[in-house]
């Protein structure tokens, strides 16, 4: 029986374990800023290697000098060249050869100056404003929350859009028939924040009352996970963030089913009378109810989601329901409270959000 209990007791760890995506038994993701997948990052990537190799090249020529002195001027052989054996000879002393002098300042100047040209031209590429020619860009407004994303999906190659949508964002892939850049306006709630995704850009902060923009596109679709990369509290390390490049089929397919308002499911009327006879409203916006808070993530779409709570939570029926019970013990801190809803209130809750399409 012990070992019965065990194992048991092993599965339940493992099972709590895989609810975290990005840690522990969840899917590795690549982050690696070594592996571009965007123009601004393939920069970045660039000016790091430049900036490594000069810095290699110079530590060598600084230690090849330091070593070939210590081994050429060390004090046994001064011994044996100097005629009396008990008086070493000193190496020539100079000062103020004027030839050195100019050697060792002009040649760092010279790489200084050659980096500042690498790293202006980056700068250039990376916060590149104007817009390319024959894209068709999408505007997305970017907001943090302790500890959460929230996004307004502004506009689709001019046409406007306005649905409001959160952690998981979906955006298009560029191919070579059509350019499909992303520009970002980034924004605060509370708290500085910062916007990374690794593989896609750099990082950008999210400054309250004050807003920050940023751009990228790839030709690779598929999930990009990032985070948060500016300390802002508590669960700083749990504000994690999801991009999913798509085709333009399946993004455009996003977009007309984000813009929707919430299915109105006959068997779900008890779990949204129960939703909204809860202070769930007070934060929680659900467009085609009542509820209209703006405090919390939109829930509009939520079980189309794959994750909640800062994309730190696998979305499932059992997560989700652990989670309405009481959020602090899932995720510490969060700005969520119990409400010490009963079972069944819980029960008929969770069947309502995993309703949400
Ligand atoms: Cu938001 Cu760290």
């Amino acid at each position: 029986m012990p070992d019965s209990i065990l194992f048991a007791a092993g599965t339940e760890m493992l099972a709590s374990g895989a609810g975290i995506v990005a840690a522990g038994t969840g899917p590795v993701f690549d982050v690696s800023t070594m592996n571009p997948a965007s123009p601004s990052t393939e920069s970045i990537r660039f000016l790091f290697i430049v900036v490594t190799a000069a810095s290699v090249f110079i530590l060598a020529v600084v230690w090849g000098v330091l070593f070939y002195s210590l081994a050429r001027f060390r004090r046994r052989r001064a011994l044996q060249n100097a005629g009396d054996k008990s008086k070493p000879t000193e190496p020539p002393q100079v000062y103020g050869s004027m030839p050195i002098e100019i050697a060792w300042t002009v040649a760092p100047g010279l790489i200084v100056f050659l980096l500042t040209l690498v790293i202006v031209r980056t700068e250039f590429e990376v916060r590149q404003e104007r817009q390319p020619k024959d894209a068709k860009v999408l505007n997305v407004t970017v907001i943090g929350h302790q500890w959460w994303w929230e996004y307004i999906v502004d506009q689709d190659d001019s046409k406007p859009i306005g649905f409001v949508t959160a952690n998981e964002l979906h955006v298009p892939v560029s191919t070579a028939e059509q350019l499909r850049p992303i520009y970002l306006s980034l924004r605060s709630a509370d708290v500085c924040h910062s916007f990374w995704v690794p593989r896609l850009a750099g990082k950008t902060d999210l400054i309250p009352g004050r807003e920050n923009t940023m751009w990228f596109n790839t030709t690779e679709p598929g999930l990009y996970v990032g985070q948060c990369a500016e300390y802002c509290g508590t669960q700083h390390a749990n504000m994690l963030l999801r991009v999913y490049v798509e085709s333009e089929e399946d993004f455009q397919k996003w977009l007309a089913a984000e813009k929707k308002t919430a299915v109105e499911d006959p068997a779900m009327r008890e779990g949204q009378a129960a939703f909204l006879a809860e202070s769930c409203i007070n934060c929680h916006t659900i467009r085609g109810t009542p509820a209209a808070g703006k405090f919390g993530p939109d829930l509009t779409h939520f079980a189309a989601r794959e994750t909640f709570a800062g994309c730190m939570i696998k979305l499932t029926h059992d997560n989700l329901h652990k989670w309405i019970k009481d959020p602090q013990d899932e995720k510490a801190g969060c700005l969520m409270p119990a409400f010490g809803l009963d079972e069944r209130k819980v029960d008929l809750i969770t069947d309502y959000l995993m309703s949400l399409k």
